[in-house]
């Protein structure tokens, strides 16, 4: 061989081999991405946001044009209920319903997630003059207003998909849970909300839903990527954890739902440290008629609330923020929903600024839609008598109990199930 033979013949070779280098590098620099929801966006490395933009692009533009989002009705009821006065949401909502009344650009609301975070001290101090004296995490989910959209980082797109002529998802289980809550999943996997057949006819399907870890979490990453392999049953999106992101974790699941379950005939929204009487909630689902069945909205029905001025309670919702009561709602522990609701729910929604409350928001939604809540005595979001709670037999009749421990779960679980127990 010619030298200059051998020097094309090396060059060839070499870059050959740096291709191989670097698509194996960027293989496995997705496959980490993926695997290791970290980082606080997904947006700090180009790789991350390609993959987590893509999805969220894919599942927004195909609902933000369905016609019942572009058509959304809000009623009157609902309009009239909200005050118009000086508080910021207040003023958000109804200049955002003049703007859907004139049938102009949908909402401003629905930003790109990767810039949707209000960063302009400015605008927000021009708009609540009192911020400064906010809260922190009032601030912080001011600030997240408009961002609605996570992107997924862990998704269970076959959720609902059955086989040719089986029985379609005849109730979802949607559980709150966040990263670290690995015995309550299980404790509920084991006993409630385990994925199955019932009666050969009624199929159960369970997700839990979750935001991510916190900078200063440890990185439970990889456990969870394995949990969601072998259950299947993990639902991860991009937002930080926290009390007042709950909203965000209820849209984004309704999103999803609609993508992914949209044939479900009822969805159970609720806390992963409840208990559930699943024969007692599918003979109650079985029993209802068709016209009910379809518009079902149902719990502990929560009356005359309004927001709590105390800056130490929990759920503090400052005046210059809100001003006004609170729609009928119920209890966010656990309630059901008609999988047929889940799309005019959505839509209604989206017209509708986010509130740091999930259940005191999906009232408004419901509010807005004239989907009236409807109380059911056998949900108790708020516990039962304390001298009822060793015994059995209350269980038996109830269809909800807020709260228990995974081993309370197991306990009472497997003592309503059993054939000696006479009530
Ligand atoms: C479920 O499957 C059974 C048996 O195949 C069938 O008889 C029944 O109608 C199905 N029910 C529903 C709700 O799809
Ligand atoms: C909600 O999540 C977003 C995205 O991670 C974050 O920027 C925001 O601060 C969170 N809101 C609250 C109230 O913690």
């Amino acid at each position: 061989m010619r030298p200059v033979q051998m020097f094309r013949a090396m060059l060839l070779l070499s870059t050959l081999f740096l291709l191989f280098l670097y698509s194996s590098l960027h293989k496995e620099v997705l496959v980490h991405i993926q695997s290791r929801p970290r980082g606080p966006l997904g947006q700090d490395s180009p790789q991350s946001a390609k993959v987590t933009k893509s999805f969220s692009i894919k599942q927004n533009t195909a609902l933000s044009r369905h016609p019942a989002i572009l058509n959304v009705s809000v009623s009157a009821s609902f309009r009239s209920s909200v005050p118009e006065n000086g508080a910021y949401w207040n003023r958000l909502l109804h200049s955002g319903l003049r703007r859907l009344d004139k049938r102009e650009e949908p909402l401003g609301h629905e930003a790109p997630w990767h810039r949707c975070r209000e960063t302009n001290q400015e605008f927000l101090e021009t708009n609540v003059p009192d911020v400064a004296s906010y809260p922190l995490l009032f601030r912080n989910f001011l600030q997240g207003m408009k961002c609605r959209s996570p992107p997924l980082l862990i998704d269970q797109p076959a959720k609902c998909k059955e086989a040719k002529g089986s029985n379609a998802t005849f109730l979802l289980f949607a559980i709150k849970s966040t990263p670290a809550n690995f015995e309550r999943r299980q404790a509920v996997r084991d006993t409630w909300g385990r994925e199955q057949l019932h009666e050969g006819r009624l199929r159960v399907r369970t997700v839990f839903l979750l935001g991510a870890p916190s900078m200063d979490d440890p990185d439970l990453g990889l456990l969870l990527a394995f949990e969601a392999k072998h259950y299947g049953d993990i639902l991860q999106a991009d937002f930080h954890e926290s009390l007042f992101n709950l909203t965000l974790k209820m849209n984004t699941f309704l999103r999803w739902a609609l993508l992914r379950c949209p044939r479900v005939s009822f969805v159970f929204s609720g806390d992963d440290d409840v208990i559930v009487n699943t024969q007692a909630l599918l003979s109650y689902l079985e029993s209802l008629d068709p016209s009910k069945a379809t518009r079902l909205y149902v719990g502990q029905v929560i009356k005359t609330a309004s927001p709590l001025r105390d800056p130490k309670s929990k759920y503090f919702i400052p005046l210059s923020y809100y001003d006004g009561r609170y729609p009928v709602y119920v209890g966010g522990g656990g309630f059901l929903i008609s999988g047929a609701l889940l799309l005019p729910l959505y839509s209604a929604c989206s017209a509708i600024p986010l509130f740091p409350i999930d259940d005191v928001y999906i009232g408004m939604c419901f509010s807005a839609l004239q989907v009236s809540p409807e109380d059911h005595a056998g949900f108790r979001t708020f516990d039962i008598r304390e001298k009822d709670r060793d015994n059995l037999c209350a269980y038996k009749s109830l269809i909800l109990v807020h709260r228990r421990s995974p081993q309370q779960v197991k306990k009472i679980w497997r003592g309503i199930q059993s054939p000696l127990l006479t009530c």
